[in-house]
């Protein structure tokens, strides 16, 4: 016991963290604002990342800050190559929805954050038998990053639907580094009570007794 008084949360606390839980959305380009985020708020939201676990405390991660509008609208452009790749891959009904939706907010957020995982040329303690274990970390670090922005009244949404090798290529990014997240991060005029897929019928939010297994399956 190293001494130090224990940090013990109240139940006003507990219930704060449970409210920002379930008020997390991910935010996309119809909702940002153009309003600027202060250096200040960017910095809280990179101390929560920085504030996450890891496999082996690794800390196996790097944050690009992106604001500069040619970057994302090259970044942009690799979203719109891939989302005509994505949409024949749903059923023809599927497809009409599909185009429908926003699913970023590159252009539209006053700043892009792109996450990298970047791999260590040694063994990293606990990561010898399951080897994503230091991706996983740094989606640890971005699921951080989005209960912060969040609790900042700050909008945040995560765009996968790009080409890694295309986003490294535009970033410089080292070669080792791997692509895990690019964010999209801004003041939005308003927070969606529901994930927005659910509000549009793409999916329903599973029952907690559909995905929680006693004991063995
Ligand atoms: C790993 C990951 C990748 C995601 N990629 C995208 C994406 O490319 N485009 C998008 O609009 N939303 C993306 N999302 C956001 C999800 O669609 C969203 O989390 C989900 O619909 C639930 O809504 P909520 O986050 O508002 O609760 C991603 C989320 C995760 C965790």
């Amino acid at each position: 016991m190293s001494g130090e008084e224990q940090r013990v949360f109240t139940t006003d606390e507990q219930q704060l963290l449970e409210e920002i839980l379930l008020h997390r959305r991910d935010v996309r380009g119809n909702r940002f604002l153009k309003t600027p985020v202060t250096d200040e708020v960017i910095e809280k939201i990179l101390q929560a990342a920085l504030s996450a676990p890891s496999v082996g405390f690794s800390q196996p991660w790097e944050f690009v800050l992106i604001k500069d509008e040619a970057t994302k609208q090259a970044v942009k452009a690799t979203f719109s190559e891939e989302t005509q790749k994505a949409v024949v891959q749903f059923a023809d009904e599927k497809q009409k929805e599909y185009i429908q939706l926003k699913l970023e907010g590159i252009v539209e957020a006053p700043i892009n954050i792109a996450v990298f995982y970047k791999p260590k040329n040694e063994p990293v303690l606990g990561q010898t038998s399951m080897p994503n274990m230091g991706k996983y970390s740094v989606v640890c670090a971005i699921q951080n990053m989005w209960l912060m922005a969040r609790a900042l009244n700050v909008g945040l949404g995560w765009v996968s639907i790009l080409d890694p090798q295309k986003v490294k290529q535009i970033l410089n990014a080292p070669a080792e580094n791997e692509l895990i997240g690019y964010l999209c991060l801004g003041y939005t005029d308003m927070f969606y009570n529901q994930p927005e897929l659910e509000i549009k019928k793409w999916e329903q939010r599973k029952q907690a007794d559909e995905v929680i297994i006693q004991e063995k399956y």
